[in-house]
């Protein structure tokens, strides 16, 4: 079988944290949804770990807790804001990840937003630790590309000796192909 080195955003997200997260460390997924970035980070943590998992829907934070089974017990299930993150995470934490827009398959039009998604990432930042990693999908389709562009233009002024902020895209893809930013705290 041929070997992909070139991964497509959600599996290139995936390799990121799988990089930085160890076994015993605190970690955020910030938008649960169906609780698939939820289920792979209670894997990386471990038994010694955490898994902080914010949804707004109540719907989804059931399909995520159906999704881990018996690693519920590394997670707790937020039904709240990501916005709101500092009043739940006490802890320093190694990485966090956002899968920006629409739970897929659902029509409630409940979706992330440009002001909530950049209130978050700015108060995770102040809870990461040095060498810790934000990674954020970002689908442009769901808002006609306005979280996107409020996104870009707010994390490319954020200081560059405290965090580097890069983006990752497959640039031969059809349809709003979604792209991947990927956030490190430097100090
Ligand atoms: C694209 S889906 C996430 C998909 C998820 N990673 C999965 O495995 O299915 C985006 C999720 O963000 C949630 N969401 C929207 N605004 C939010 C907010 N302010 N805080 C937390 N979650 C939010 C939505 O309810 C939705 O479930």
């Amino acid at each position: 079988m041929t070997q992909i080195t070139v991964h497509r955003i959600l599996p290139m997200a995936k390799r990121f944290l799988a990089k930085v997260v160890a076994s015993g460390d605190a970690v955020i997924d910030a938008t649960a949804g169906n609780g698939n970035e939820t289920r792979y980070l209670a894997e990386l943590v471990g038994d010694a770990g955490c898994v902080y998992a914010f949804d707004v829907q109540q719907e989804a934070l059931a399909a995520t807790a159906q999704k881990l089974g018996p690693l519920q017990s590394r997670v707790k299930l937020i039904h709240d804001g990501h916005e709101n993150v500092l009043q739940y995470v006490k802890h320093p934490i190694a990485a966090a990840t956002f899968n920006l827009g629409y739970l897929p398959y659902t029509d409630t039009g409940i979706t992330t937003k440009a002001q909530t998604t950049i209130q978050a990432i700015n108060a995770i930042l102040q809870s990461l630790k040095c060498g810790g990693i934000i990674t954020v999908s970002v689908y442009e389709g769901h808002d006609g590309g306005a979280e996107s562009s409020a996104l870009l233009a707010a994390l490319s002024q954020l200081e560059q000796s405290v965090v580097h902020v890069a983006r990752y895209e497959l640039i031969n893809q059809r349809n709003n192909a979604p792209y991947l930013l990927l956030l490190e705290k430097l100090k």
